[in-house]
C-alpha cells in the first residue's frame, strides 16, 4: 500500500533522508519512530506530496507521489507536524469544507464530517470556533480532517504530541481501531506510542533506517544482548581499546564521572557471548582497582536508545 524506495531529501547542503526504503502491506499500522531531527517529518511531508523528494521514488495504493500526484493524494489522510486548521472557522463548517477540498460529493459532505467527529470525539465542540479549542481539541480537528474522506492511507505526523495522558490513550486506541480498514503510517519518537499502536516499526536516525522490524521481533533480537557495568577506581583511558577488542564486545561507552564516584564504563555484547572474565583480568591486570561488575539485559526501551546513538556513544571514546 505504501512503497518508499531509496528516498533521497537534500535541504541545501544538508541531507535530510539519506536513501530511505521500506513498505506498509494493507491494514497494517507502521510506527516510524525516531529522535528530533531524524528525518520523519520530511519522509510524511513527500509521501503526501506536500514536496518533492530529491532522488528516489514512493507510490501509495499504487500511485506514484510525484508523477500521479492527484490519485496519490486522493488516497491519503495527512496530519502534519502543525495541522492546517483555520482557525477562525467553527470545528463542523471546517470539516464540511475540508472533506469537499478532499473530494467528497456535497450531499455526502455532511455526513462524512459528522463521522469524522464522532471518531475523534469532537461532536460536543462542532460548533465552537477552531481558535478557541484547546491544543489537544485542535490535534483532534487535524485527525478529524485526515479522516473525514475515508482514504485508504493515513500518514500521521505525530498524532498525540501536545495532548494529556487520557488523550493521548483516546487517540492512541482510535488509531488503532482504524488500523485494518485503513493503511498508517504514524511518526512519534517515543517508543510507548509505537508499543501501544503499531504492529511493526521503523526507526530512523540522521536520515536512514536503522531497524526494520515486528515490535516482537526487536524485542527478541535484542533483549537477548546484554550489558555489562564496570566501577573503576581509576581512570579506564587507556585499556578501552583493549575492553572494546574482546570478542563478543559490540559497543562500549564511558560515563563522565562525578566527584567521589568510580569511573564507569558500560560494554554491550553480543547474544552468546560471556565477557565478564575477559573485562575483568583486563582491569586487574592495568590495576584499575575494579570496585563492581553487574551484567543487565537490555530492555527494549535500550535497545533503541542504541540503535540510534550507537555513533555518539563510540565517538565520545
Ligand atoms: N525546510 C528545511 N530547510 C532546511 N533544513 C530542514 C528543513 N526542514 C527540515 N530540515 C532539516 O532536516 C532534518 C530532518 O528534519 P525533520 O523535520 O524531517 O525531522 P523529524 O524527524 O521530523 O524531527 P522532529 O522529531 O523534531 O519533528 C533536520 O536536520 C532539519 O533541521
Ligand atoms: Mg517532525
Amino acid at each position: 500500500m505504501i512503497e518508499v524506495r531509496d528516498l533521497i531529501k537534500q535541504y541545501d547542503d544538508r541531507v535530510a533522508v539519506n536513501k530511505i526504503s521500506f513498505s506498509v502491506k494493507k491494514g497494517e499500522i507502521l510506527g516510524f519512530l525516531g529522535p528530533n531531527g531524524a528525518g520523519k517529518s520530511t519522509t510524511m511531508k513527500i509521501l503526501s506530496g506536500f514536496m518533492p523528494a530529491s532522488a528516489g521514488s514512493a507510490k501509495i495504493n499504487g500511485y506514484d507521489v510525484e508523477k500521479e500526484a492527484l490519485q496519490a493524494k486522493a488516497s491519503i489522510g495527512y496530519l502534519p507536524e502543525n495541522p492546517p486548521v483555520y482557525m477562525a472557522m467553527a470545528v463542523e463548517e471546517y470539516l464540511v469544507f475540508a472533506a469537499r477540498l478532499h473530494g467528497v460529493h456535497k450531499t455526502k459532505a455532511n455526513t462524512a464530517a459528522r463521522d469524522a467527529m464522532d471518531k475523534c470525539g469532537i461532536t460536543d465542540v462542532r460548533h465552537r470556533l477552531i481558535g478557541n479549542l484547546s491544543k489537544g481539541y485542535r490535534q483532534r480537528v487535524g485527525l478529524a480532517q485526515a479522516i473525514a474522506h475515508n482514504p485508504p492511507v493515513l500518514i500521521l505526523d505525530e498524532p498525540t504530541v501536545g495532548l494529556d495522558p487520557k488523550q493521548i490513550i483516546e487517540i492512541r486506541n482510535l488509531i488503532r481501531s482504524l488500523g485494518g480498514e485503513h493503511t498508517i503510517i504514524l511518526s512519534t519518537h517515543i517508543l510507548p506510542e509505537v508499543q501501544a499502536t503499531c504492529g511493526r516499526v521503523v526507526v530512523i536516525d540522521h536520515g536512514t533506517v536503522v531497524a526494520e522490524d515486528t515490535l516482537d521481533g526487536i524485542a527478541a533480537r535484542m533483549q537477548s544482548n546484554v550489558r555489562v557495568t564496570l566501577g573503576l577506581q581509576k581512570n579506564p583511558e587507556d585499556v578501552l581499546a583493549k575492553l572494546q577488542a574482546v570478542q563478543g564486545v559490540t559497543a562500549l561507552s564511558k560515563t563522565s564521572k562525578n566527584e567521589g564516584e568510580p569511573f564507569t564504563v558500560h560494554v554491550e555484547c553480543a547474544k552468546g557471548f560471556d565477557v565478564r572474565s575477559d573485562l575483568a583480568k583486563i582491569c586487574v591486570s592495568a590495576d584499575l582497582g575494579l570496585l563492581t561488575l553487574n551484567q543487565e539485559k537490555l530492555s527494549l526501551e535500550d535497545a533503541f536508545v542504541r540503535l540510534i546513538t550507537v555513533d555518539e556513544n563510540t565517538k565520545e571514546l
